[in-house]
């Protein structure tokens, strides 16, 4: 059977792992998800945490309307260098260097990936950071039939805290039949 297309700046970002040798780049059922949340936001601020090699951030760029802007920041300097020469021609895209809370100074977000600093971390300044109406993705769960959900037979309270945030609306969809996104809005 043929396979979906991939856009083609998400190849160019998977060549650029490949290359670097990094492991940790979206899978292309999250990329769908992003596609979908940047393109409902067409004039919107979009933002990432964790750049890697730029997979993401090529996914999110796809459905980048032409009046959005696309904020993404990697604390590995390397890896940011490599992803900012994948979108050097779109200057609707800003690959920052540094710590996740650079992001701060452009939020709020109209949709945040956030997949690299903050998720863990400061996950009420993540929520902080979303324009009402805006859109939260966080990625690499592992499906729990239970509630609350569970990971490795313990609560699993990062999920949870995502799952039931007051300001939120969110949800967890699955990805492939072992992994789950959770997928928020930020109440009006
Ligand atoms: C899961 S990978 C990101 C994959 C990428 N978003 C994609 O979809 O292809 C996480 C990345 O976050 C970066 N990272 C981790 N903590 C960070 C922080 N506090 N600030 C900025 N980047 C961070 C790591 O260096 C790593 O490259």
């Amino acid at each position: 059977m043929a396979e979906r297309s991939v856009p083609p700046r998400v190849v160019v970002a998977e060549r650029v792992a490949a290359e670097v040798g990094f492991m940790h780049s979206c899978i292309p059922e999250v990329g769908r998800l992003l596609v979908l949340a940047a393109a409902a936001k067409p004039c919107g601020v979009v933002a990432e945490s964790g750049t890697g090699s730029g997979v993401g951030t090529a996914w999110l760029c796809s459905g980048l309307g032409a009046g959005a802007r696309l904020v993404t920041v990697e604390r590995d300097q390397e890896l940011a260098r490599r992803a900012a020469g994948v979108f050097a021609d779109d200057d609707r895209v800003s690959v920052l260097t540094g710590d996740w809370r650079l992001l701060e100074q452009h939020a709020p977000f109209d949709a945040f990936f956030c997949d690299g600093g903050g998720k863990r971390e400061d996950p009420e300044r993540v929520v902080e950071l979303l324009a009402p109406g805006g859109l939260l993705i966080l990625d690499d769960f592992t499906p729990s039939p239970r509630w609350p959900p569970r990971f490795g037979g313990e609560v699993d309270e990062l999920r949870l805290f995502y799952l039931t945030h007051p300001a939120l609306e969110a949800t967890e969809v699955l990805t492939t039949p072992a992994s789950s996104a959770v997928v928020a809005v930020r109440r009006h």
